[in-house]
């Protein structure tokens, strides 16, 4: 990535398939297959984008929030490569990344030129389901969260139950687009609620019992249903209070960012609001809505940009530092 946030390439090792039989991540697996992936992986970026190791000016990690033992094995190969090379390094949080994703650009993706800060992120992935006003770069101000389930976890539970496969989010995606989205009316969680929180606890508990209730045969034959009309009852959630935020902060741009962004009936739902309401919403593509090295780079190159340094005692972190957010 160059220093405007032009992505040259990315490399990603995907370990599905590893956590698969498991139905969910395994994190010791998790920490192992970076290590045996993470070093193969640069080096395959540096031959693909004919980069050499003195071509980079700075070195990128995330290092927070999330699974200490993987974003252990990235720190110290980070830090190690910094310290050989003599370049700077910077560890960035991992939600930053996602906010600032919509700002990527390639050969095939850039944002509308006059986007711009501020902007209402509505930011849905397995671990977070988060409303933030995005002021500028560092100025992030959380205007409601999940209390319970991110939205992606409601997504893999319930293709769990289903017998779906993890993760499950794209498995529903697709069988919703053969169903009925109204066949069943799951509840909205926090619907009437003047925050701009999220549950989704209740909605899991309620299609479990729902399924528990029907037939083998009856869950195979309204399965189409079943995902299309759950998918719906999350992304009303979704549209509600992002659209909740919207009109509080009286905000002309949105943006939806995170793994669950990749879904098609969001997307489709975000557009048609969008365009009634008269506002910019920009939705990164797929590549760079779930999780990509581009978007931590980006939060780094500007970070770096503005003369921002880690030091060499930084560590991986399970949370976010007090100071990532505003008050
Ligand atoms: O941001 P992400 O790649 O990783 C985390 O930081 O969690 O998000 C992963 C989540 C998973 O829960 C996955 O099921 C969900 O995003 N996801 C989707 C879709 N694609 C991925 N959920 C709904 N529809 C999709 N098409
Ligand atoms: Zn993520």
């Amino acid at each position: 990535m160059d220093f405007n946030g032009y992505v040259h390439g990315v490399e990603t090792a995907n370990q599905d398939k590893q956590h698969k039989p498991f139905g969910g991540v395994v994190p010791e697996i998790a920490g192992r297959n970076h290590t045996d992936n993470i070093l193969p992986l640069i080096e395959k970026l540096l031959n693909k984008t004919n980069c050499g190791w003195d071509d980079l000016d700075g070195l990128v990690v995330t290092n927070r929030p999330g699974l200490v033992g993987s974003l252990l094995v990235g720190v110290i190969t980070v830090k190690t490569l910094a310290l050989a090379l003599n370049k700077p390094f910077v560890a960035v949080n991992h939600l930053e990344g996602h906010l600032l994703a919509p700002f990527l650009k390639d050969e095939d993706f850039a944002p509308p030129k006059d986007f711009a800060y501020p902007f209402v992120a509505l930011a849905v992935s397995g671990g977070h389901s988060h409303l933030y006003n995005v002021l500028g770069l560092g100025k992030y101000k959380i205007l409601g969260k999940t209390l319970d389930d991110a939205a992606g976890e409601a997504f893999d539970k319930f293709a769990k139950l289903l017998g779906l496969g993890f993760p499950g989010g794209v498995k529903i995606d697709q069988k919703s687009k053969e169903g009925n989205h109204q066949a069943i009316k799951f509840p909205i969680g926090l619907e009437k609620s003047e925050d701009f929180n999220f549950s989704f606890s209740g909605l899991k508990s309620f299609a479990q019992r729902y399924v528990e209730n029907l037939s083998a045969e009856d869950v195979e034959n309204k399965l189409n249903d079943l995902c299309a009309s759950y998918q719906e009852a999350i992304v009303d959630a979704l549209m509600l209070k992002l659209n909740k935020a919207v009109e509080f902060l009286n905000a002309e741009r949105a943006v939806i960012t995170g793994g669950v962004s990749a879904n098609s009936r969001l997307r489709a739902r975000a557009e048609e609001w969008a365009q009634k309401k008269g506002i910019q919403i920009v939705v990164p593509p797929i590549r760079y809505c779930t999780d990509n090295a581009a978007m931590i780079g980006y939060v780094g190159i500007q970070k770096l940009n503005s003369g921002l340094r880690s030091d060499f005692n930084e560590g991986p972190s399970s949370n976010v530092y007090d100071e990532d957010f505003l008050n």
